[in-house]
């Protein structure tokens, strides 16, 4: 069974149709590629309960293994995803954001600038990654390949590495 992935787009301008999502479809087209099974795609509004809602949704109606949002990590008065994910996470994840600020730092010094968070809801693990579609790309093909194995320990079909 291939892991199920939903989409979640937070942008104002995207919601009021004034912008293009790119990066929600940029997301959806490389998970695909690499054997996903895309579940769901939503854009909302950067409105941390609205966010917070849909993730408590998706994971608490087991409609994904993998949340991916994009876009809501920055500065701008209005970026609340990682708080969203705070609100609805039981278990954090550092290693996933400290990965992707590893690798993108190499790329640009402003990927200090991303506060992304990522954390366990239930059998749900979410990850937020950068809002434009450039960062996306870098982030998820550098994080796609260790996701796997933690993904299964999740699902129940792979031992935690300590018990080996
Ligand atoms: N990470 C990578 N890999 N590549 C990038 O171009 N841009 C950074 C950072 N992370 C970037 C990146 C910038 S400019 C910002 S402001 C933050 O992500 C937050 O982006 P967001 O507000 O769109 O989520």
């Amino acid at each position: 069974m291939p892991f199920r992935v939903f989409v979640l787009t937070a942008s104002d301008a995207g919601s009021r149709g004034e912008r293009e999502d790119k990066s929600g479809p940029c997301i959806e087209e490389m998970v695909t590629a690499a054997g996903y099974e895309v579940t769901g795609r939503v854009l909302l509004p950067d409105d941390r309960e609205a966010l917070a809602e849909k993730m408590r949704e998706v994971c608490d109606d087991d409609l994904a293994d993998l949340l991916l949002t994009t876009g809501g990590t920055g500065f701008s008065p209005r970026d609340c995803m990682p708080e969203a994910t705070a609100d609805v996470t039981e278990r954090a994840v550092p290693g996933i954001p400290e990965a992707m600020r590893y690798l993108s730092l190499q790329i640009t010094p402003r990927a200090m600038l991303s506060r992304a968070s990522a954390g366990i809801r239930k059998g749900t693990l979410i990850v937020n990654l950068p809002g434009s579609p450039k960062a996306v790309k870098e982030c998820l093909e550098f994080i796609l390949p260790a996701l796997e194995h933690g993904l299964e320990i999740l699902r129940g079909t792979a031992h935690n590495c300590a018990r080996q």
